[in-house]
């Protein structure tokens, strides 16, 4: 018995690094699984389908049940035609894993439009193009689904050099708090990760090259199994960061702020800025 026996699952971005390790830990427990890959290199570019044909062999070679969606997450169309996939081949979506993407990092001041554009749309404006037909088919049919999105901690607290990439994986962590208020009454849920693991994305980055095997992708998938079973039901709208092996929450704080009958002045705000920020010191 497999934790996701009888689901189908829809894992972008799954020919290779993080995806690919959630598509095989997904269908090691049951579930039929979508693998979608363009096959593009790190930076978007180009195109090819073994690697989703890689790792749909690789599935069946273990007794699994998958198969290979090339098309990109970057519009509404391929969206679509991923899910139709899944519809197409396993008769439903269950599980649907936002995980697909790219990086084009630069300084703000050195960034193009195109490299501004192209990482919002694989990232934030792919996880909308697969989110809302996977959302519309699961509201439909009453499945209690679940929608698993790929954050970052360039977004969530701020990395040089990935003003797009950080805007689209906090735009993300937005995009999930919101899907998840509005699915809470169909079941469904929606939730992040925002992972750290040695892949292709991050190999060459210092922190990575001492990581020994502590950062393997397949330290990330058991999170995203337990989000996609019935052991999370009641589990949505959170941010969960997973360092490897370490796991914790992300939270959206305020402090308890300073409320003013008679309005604010700029200066006042100077004056009152420590308890505004909760800095003050208790005397
Ligand atoms: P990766 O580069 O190994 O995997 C990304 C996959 O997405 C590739 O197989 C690529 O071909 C595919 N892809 C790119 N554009 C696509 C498109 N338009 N449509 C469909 N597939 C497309 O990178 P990695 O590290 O496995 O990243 C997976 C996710 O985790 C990404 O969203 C990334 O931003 C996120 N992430 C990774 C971190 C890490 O430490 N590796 C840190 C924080 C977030």
């Amino acid at each position: 018995m497999g934790l996701l026996d009888g689901k189908v699952a829809v894992v972008t971005g799954a020919g290779g690094g993080i995806g690919r390790s959630h598509a095989l830990a997904l269908a090691k427990e049951g579930a039929s699984v979508v693998v979608n890959d363009v096959g593009a290199s790190r930076d978007g570019v180009g195109g090819n389908a073994s690697m989703a044909d890689r790792v749909v062999a690789e599935i069946k070679a273990l007794g699994g049940k998958a198969v290979a969606n090339y098309d990109s997450v970057a519009t509404v169309e391929g969206g679509k035609k991923i899910i139709q996939t899944a519809i197409d081949h396993f008769g439903k979506i269950d599980i649907l894993v936002n995980n697909a993407g790219i990086l084009r990092d630069k300084t703000l001041v050195k960034m193009t439009e195109e490299q501004w554009d192209v990482v919002i749309a694989v990232h934030l404006k792919g996880t909308f193009a697969c989110t809302q037909p996977a959302v519309q088919f699961m509201r439909d049919r009453n499945i209690p689904g679940r929608i698993i999105n790929t954050s970052s901690l360039a977004g969530l607290i701020g990395n040089f050099g990935q003003a797009n990439y950080g805007a689209a994986k906090a735009g993300i962590a937005g995009f999930t708090r919101v899907v998840a208020v509005e699915t809470q009454k169909h079941g469904i849920t929606c939730n992040a990760i925002a992972p750290i693991a040695k892949t292709r994305m991050t190999e060459d980055l210092p922190m990575f090259q001492d990581a020994g095997e502590t950062l393997e992708p397949e330290f990330i998938s058991p999170v995203v199994v337990f989000l996609a079973s019935d052991l999370a039901s009641n589990i949505t709208g959170k941010i969960f960061g997973v360092h490897g092996k370490q796991l914790f929450a992300y939270e959206m704080k305020t402090t308890e702020g300073i409320t003013k009958a008679e309005g604010w002045t700029p200066q006042e705000i100077a004056k009152h800025l420590p308890k505004i920020l909760g800095e003050e010191v208790a005397a």
